[in-house]
């Protein structure tokens, strides 16, 4: 049996159309670089760079997160690098989800070092109940409350990235290899 939807594929349909115009009204009206975050961003890149009606480069970044089983350390392995130089460039980075804000932290550190033009954050959702390190969220799909989600893209234990919509499974603890 399939997780009911926390979020409908209709309703992220909707809001992700409205990102990409907010994305072109604000960002400099110049070539963009997106660069998602693999695995769990791979759904929300692919429908959000079509959703901006600007030039988009496109790059992603693997990252695994060490840590005890639930709980995100903040220490980033790279598994897969970008291909792409960012010098210059203006950047977006596309996550799934900020929960701690650890990882974002990390590769906003890691992306800024790079000496890009610009750097802005998209994330399609974001738990702000579990903030512990500030991080700025330019564009945010949905905040959501403190519950575990999978699907569009997101995974428990690398299950559900193929369902269409959002949808909380609270009863189930992620795993670490999801991260
Ligand atoms: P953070 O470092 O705690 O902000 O979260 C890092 C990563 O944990 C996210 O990019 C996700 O890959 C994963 N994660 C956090 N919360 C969830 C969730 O509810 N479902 C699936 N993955 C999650
Ligand atoms: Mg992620």
């Amino acid at each position: 049996m399939q997780p009911l939807p926390l979020i409908s594929a209709q309703d992220i349909a909707a809001r992700v159309a409205a990102l990409g115009s907010e994305i072109a009204a604000q960002l400099p009206d110049e070539t963009l670089t997106a660069v998602g975050v693999l695995c769990g961003a791979f759904v929300f890149m692919a429908d959000l760079v079509r959703a901006i009606p600007r030039d988009v480069r496109c790059d992603f970044l693997g990252v695994r997160s060490y840590g005890a089983a639930t709980e995100t350390s903040g220490v980033v392995q790279i598994t897969s690098d970008l291909n792409l130089p960012l010098a210059g460039q203006h950047v977006l980075l596309v996550e799934d989800i900020v929960d701690t804000g650890l990882t974002l932290r990390y590769l906003l550190d890691l992306l800024e070092a790079r000496g890009p033009a610009s750097l802005h954050v998209c994330t399609l959702l974001n738990k702000p109940s579990r903030r512990r390190v500030s991080v700025p969220l330019d564009f945010v799909g949905f905040d959501i409350p403190d519950r575990f989600v999978v699907g569009y893209g997101l995974d428990a234990g690398q299950k559900y990235r193929n369902l269409p919509y959002v949808a909380a499974i609270d009863e189930q603890q992620p795993p670490t290899s999801s991260r």
